[in-house]
């Protein structure tokens, strides 16, 4: 299948994995390349700069395919070092980056200059034409389906797609709720060049997180996903359990009067616990509502190889036969 974006990235099928903090360390991000995708390292999970020439390092001896980097603009005021890290993207070779949260216009002079291609995250349309307008060259529209920070206008993805297909230029791939064959030639009718995937790829064998997370997902339906932080205006779509429920309690006690401070236990530095202890009742984790459609924990190759299958039997059979 060839797309704009399987053509802007140099890659064979055009499914994107997305950024996912604790979750897209290298060997995950070499096992969507190597499966003809484009894999990307979460660079914040990376502690300082060196940490992620090392992990681009490592991924490279891992693939020769193309791969990427995330980075996620935090709204926070010690800001990580940004500028080291688009040092190591730029030094480590690497040509395709996802960007996310905060505008990353004043970044995009200096990728562009090492010819990286620039993919932004974006929640809504308006958002999505700021990032066409500061010279992205592709955009990720994120659905309110979407596992991880759905943004505040709660616009699911079969109204947000068509808007950001009737009012942008550049190329854009769908995410939040994709996660097999049917996902991805919908997203296609809908206007994307190809789709992005957090939750799915979670529950694949190389993702290097414990395999309780992965038999969370796989055991969640559609049902169990919670929008936590809302009060905060930092949503987060996140899979229910005892720490989301305190959590929910404390919002509907505290009221509009809630501090980040009040939520910390449940929210700061959880990840690494649950995704490399399996400690699943400690925190909130983002997980998409698409925890309904995953039923198996396949090699990333399988998981892939059958996506594309499925897309062209239905393309081919069911929607050509239909004509
Ligand atoms: C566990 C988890 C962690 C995530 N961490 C990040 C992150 O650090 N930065 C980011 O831009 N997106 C992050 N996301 C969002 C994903 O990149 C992707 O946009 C989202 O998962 C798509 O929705 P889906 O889960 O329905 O596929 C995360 C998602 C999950 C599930």
């Amino acid at each position: 299948m060839k797309t704009q974006i399987t053509e802007m990235f140099g890659i064979q099928h055009p499914i994107i994995q997305g950024g996912m903090h604790y979750v897209g360390f290298a060997e995950l991000a070499a096992a969507v390349s190597n499966a003809g995708g484009l894999g990307l390292i979460t660079g914040l999970t990376q502690r300082t700069p060196e940490a992620l020439a090392n992990e681009i390092k490592r991924c490279r001896e891992m693939t020769d395919k193309p791969f990427g980097v995330n980075l996620t603009f935090l709204p926070t005021v010690s800001s990580p070092d940004y500028p080291g890290y688009i040092k190591a993207i730029i030094d480590g070779g690497v040509k395709a980056v996802e960007t996310a949260g905060n505008n990353p216009q004043k970044w995009l002079p200096a990728m562009h200059e090492a010819g990286i291609k620039v993919i932004h995250k974006c929640t809504s349309v308006r958002h999505a034409l700021k990032a066409e307008s500061i010279g992205c060259d592709a955009v990720s529209v994120d659905g309110f389906e979407c596992g991880g920070h759905p943004g505040e206008d709660d616009i699911p993805n079969f109204i947000l797609l068509p808007r950001a297909a009737e009012t942008l230029k550049i190329p854009f791939v769908a995410s939040g709720g994709m996660a097999d064959g049917r996902s991805l030639v919908a997203a296609l009718a809908l206007g994307a060049q190809g789709m992005n995937m957090g939750t799915r790829f979670i529950a694949t064998k190389e993702a290097p997180v414990h395999d309780n997370v992965k038999q969370a997902i796989v055991a969640a339906s559609e049902l169990d996903t919670r929008l936590v932080m809302r009060p905060l205006r930092n949503t987060e779509r996140v899979l229910r359990n005892a720490a989301v429920d305190r959590l929910l309690e404390k919002e509907r006690t505290l009221g509009s009067g809630i501090k980040f401070e009040d939520i910390i236990d449940e929210v700061a530095g959880v990840y690494p616990r649950i995704m490399q202890k399996g400690e699943m009742e400690i925190g909130a984790w983002s997980c998409g509502m698409v925890a309904g459609l995953i039923h198996d924990v396949p090699t990333v190759k399988e998981l892939i190889d059958r996506i594309m299958l499925e897309a062209e039997s239905i393309i081919r059979q069911r929607l050509g036969g239909m004509l």
